[in-house]
């Protein structure tokens, strides 16, 4: 009798250890991790914008069919010329466009449409 109760708290004990373990990686699996894009950092045109475009937009943004032109060499001019880039990064069309226009969204990742909102918001320089 006393031999079987000491069983059973042993599998007691093992449960709860069991649940444990899995509670805490449960929770570490389910952890929100905040993207890693700094609005304190100086974002710059060339290096950190036109990447983007570069890689994302161009096949349509070409200066032929779609407005603005996103080429390299021509974005900054088209952008500021055709009221794209107004601060505050928000309600600036750019951002809107990819934030908002199901058809954009998925062409830039979260980081990547941070980094545009922080650039406009710091003075959108061609830098
Ligand atoms: C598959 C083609 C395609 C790609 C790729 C594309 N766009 Fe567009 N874009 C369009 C079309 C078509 C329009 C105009 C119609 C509309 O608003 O949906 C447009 C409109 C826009 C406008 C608004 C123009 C205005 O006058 O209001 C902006 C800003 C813009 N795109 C930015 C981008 C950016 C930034 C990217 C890359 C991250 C991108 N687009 C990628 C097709 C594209």
């Amino acid at each position: 009798m006393n031999q079987k109760l000491k069983r059973i708290r042993q599998i007691f004990i093992a449960l709860i250890l069991i649940a444990a373990v899995e509670g805490f990686s449960s929770c570490e699996k389910n952890s929100f991790a905040p993207p890693a894009v700094d609005p304190n950092q100086t974002w710059h045109f060339q290096t950190d914008i036109q990447p983007i475009f570069t890689a994302n937009c161009i096949t349509c943004h070409n200066g032929k069919t779609q407005f603005p032109d996103l080429r390299s060499g021509k974005s900054y001019a088209s952008l500021s010329s055709g009221g794209y880039i107004t601060p505050p990064g928000e309600t600036s069309i750019l951002y809107h466009q990819i934030t908002t226009n199901s058809a954009h969204i998925p062409r830039s990742t979260d980081e990547q449409k941070l980094e545009v909102l922080y650039w406009i918001n710091q003075g959108a320089l061609n830098n």
